[in-house]
């Protein structure tokens, strides 16, 4: 089986190829990814001497270099992971997002019609589906709630997952959808909550709080997230869509003050700042349908979760130290310094 996995340099992507490479000895991964300010080579250490594995530099936009990398590779499974991943990048500057999200998208579904594959896969997300409101705890995302975007980001998101669905009936692509909650875990970008506030904290820097920090998220250990794709493009049905979340609700600020306490940091680092735009309230996933047609359900608790990660973050430090001390500091300085 040979599988392409796009942006597999980027925080999930190569978790999700981590765990391939472990778990099938007779599967071949390549990694497709451009290497934007989120991707990584040096997060491809672990398996880059792996003989299973090759890397391709290219964009997903680029039509030429996708279709040349289907020709040499011949891949049965494309699982695609690239993209413009965070909302605050999202409302400075929309375009990026719409190329890679929308158009890449649609390359990559087309060097799928011209080569033949056995799957198409499409990582997506639960901000699809916009938000709920805080007072309502009944009510869930589930795979019929209508899409309803908030951000640049979620809006692209959902504009490939219509185009995938489309591709599906149009074409009869083989494809599936996968729309996940928020992901946490080793190799996370430090411009995201958790990674941002373990780093700011580890360097005695101020945790930066949007609004009152009373936003809901639904975190789910990345490792669960790998586990459910691995299980949908195995044994998941085409044309459809599976959500996925582990019922992990947290507000934004009991998170930080988790990470201090973790860390033996004062609770006075947390300075509250302007609210993010058309920021979504809470997000919260109902996976009954990938449990009860695959079987999958969380493993990690978050207790358990947060506590590897941030052992992680400590035993990784040049990891993310080489990653703030370049570009990012002027993202820093321009989304933080008068907020
Ligand atoms: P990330 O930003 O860490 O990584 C994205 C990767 O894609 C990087 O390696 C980057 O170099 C690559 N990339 C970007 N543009 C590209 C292009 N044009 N061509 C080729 N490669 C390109 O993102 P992530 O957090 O790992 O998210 C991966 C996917 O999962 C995304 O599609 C995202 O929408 C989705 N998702 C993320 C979360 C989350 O919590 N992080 C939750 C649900 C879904
Ligand atoms: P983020 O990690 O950007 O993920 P998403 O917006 O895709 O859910 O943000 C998670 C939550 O944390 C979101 O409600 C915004 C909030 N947040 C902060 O309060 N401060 C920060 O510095 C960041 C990056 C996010």
């Amino acid at each position: 089986m040979t599988i392409i996995v796009t942006g597999g340099a980027g925080f999930i992507g190569s978790n999700f190829i981590f765990y391939i490479l472990k778990k099938y000895s007779q599967h071949r991964v390549i990694c497709l990814d451009k290497l934007t300010y989120a991707g990584n080579l040096a997060t491809l250490k672990p398996v880059i001497d792996n003989p299973n594995f090759s890397f391709c530099r290219a964009d997903i936009c680029d039509r030429e270099a996708v279709y040349k990398l289907f020709e040499e590779v011949q891949p049965d499974i494309i699982v695609n992971f690239a993209a413009e991943s965070h909302v605050d990048r999202s409302i400075e500057d929309p375009g990026v997002f719409l190329q890679t999200n929308i158009m890449g998208t649609a390359v990559l579904m087309d060097a799928c019609r011209k080569y033949g594959i056995e799957r198409y896969h499409q990582v997506s997300t639960d901000e699809v589906y916009g938000d709920l409101p805080l007072d309502r705890p009944d009510l869930f995302f589930t795979e019929t709630t209508p899409l309803h975007t908030s951000s640049p980001y979620s809006s692209s998101k959902a504009s490939a997952d219509l185009l995938v669905l489309a591709y599906s009936r149009t074409y009869g692509l083989p494809v599936s959808i996968s729309r996940c909650s928020n992901n946490y875990g080793p190799y996370h970008f430090p411009e995201k909550l958790i990674p941002l506030m373990i780093v700011n904290a580890l360097n005695d820097k101020l945790l930066p709080v949007y609004g009152n920090g009373g936003n809901v998220r639904d975190w789910l250990y990345v490792e669960d997230h790998c586990k459910a794709i691995d299980l949908i493009i195995h044994s998941g049905k085409a044309g459809e869509v599976y959500n996925i979340g582990g019922h992990n609700e947290m507000s934004n600020i009991d998170i930080v003050k988790i990470i201090c306490r973790e860390l033996g940091k004062p609770e006075s680092l947390i300075t509250y700042v302007p609210d993010r735009k058309g920021h979504d309230m809470r997000y919260a996933i109902d996976p009954t349908k990938i449990h009860s047609e695959l079987g999958w359900l969380p493993e990690i608790k978050f207790a358990d979760g947060i506590k590897k990660t941030i052992k992680w973050y400590l035993e990784n430090r040049s990891w993310w130290e080489a990653i703030i001390s370049g570009e990012y500091q002027k993202y820093y300085q321009k989304m933080y310094g008068d907020r």
